[in-house]
């Protein structure tokens, strides 16, 4: 893997964990935000998303009193591209537990 050239605010260690972490926490393949052989290009719309996201996690966990992080990609998506808002319709009632 060359030099990164166009980071904005990771830092070149440990970027390669955090692109597979990226990628396991969307449920996405690398190409999903990656111009196919340019790493460096910012031409997908959602590398420009990932990035604001990437400063919105930082600030979440900056409101916690540790400086630990609390608040990854995976918190939100779970493995999916767009996080849920609200949960997956209730189960039929035959599968519901009974009192
Ligand atoms: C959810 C979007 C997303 C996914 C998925 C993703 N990346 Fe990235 N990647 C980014 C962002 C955003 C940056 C730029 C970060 C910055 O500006 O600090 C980046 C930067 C990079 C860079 C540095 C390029 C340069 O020259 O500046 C490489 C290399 C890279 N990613 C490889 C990968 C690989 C390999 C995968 C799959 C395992 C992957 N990425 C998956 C969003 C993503
Ligand atoms: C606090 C919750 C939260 C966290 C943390 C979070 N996201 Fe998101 N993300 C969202 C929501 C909500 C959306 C959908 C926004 C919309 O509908 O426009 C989204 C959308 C996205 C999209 C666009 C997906 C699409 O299909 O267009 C990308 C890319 C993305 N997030 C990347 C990331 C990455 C990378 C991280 C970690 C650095 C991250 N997100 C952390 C809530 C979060």
């Amino acid at each position: 893997m060359p030099e990164p050239k166009n980071l904005k605010i990771l830092k070149p260690e440990h970027l390669m964990e955090t692109m597979q972490a990226f990628r396991v926490a969307l449920g996405v393949r690398c190409d999903f935000c990656h111009v196919q052989g340019d790493f460096a290009s910012d031409e997908k719309p959602h590398k420009e998303m990932a990035r604001k996201m990437i400063a919105m996690s930082h600030e979440i966990n900056a409101k916690f009193d540790d400086g630990k992080m609390h608040v990854t990609c995976y918190t939100c998506h779970r493995g999916a591209e767009e996080p849920a808002t609200r949960p997956a319709e209730a189960p039929h009632a035959e599968h519901e537990p009974h009192p």
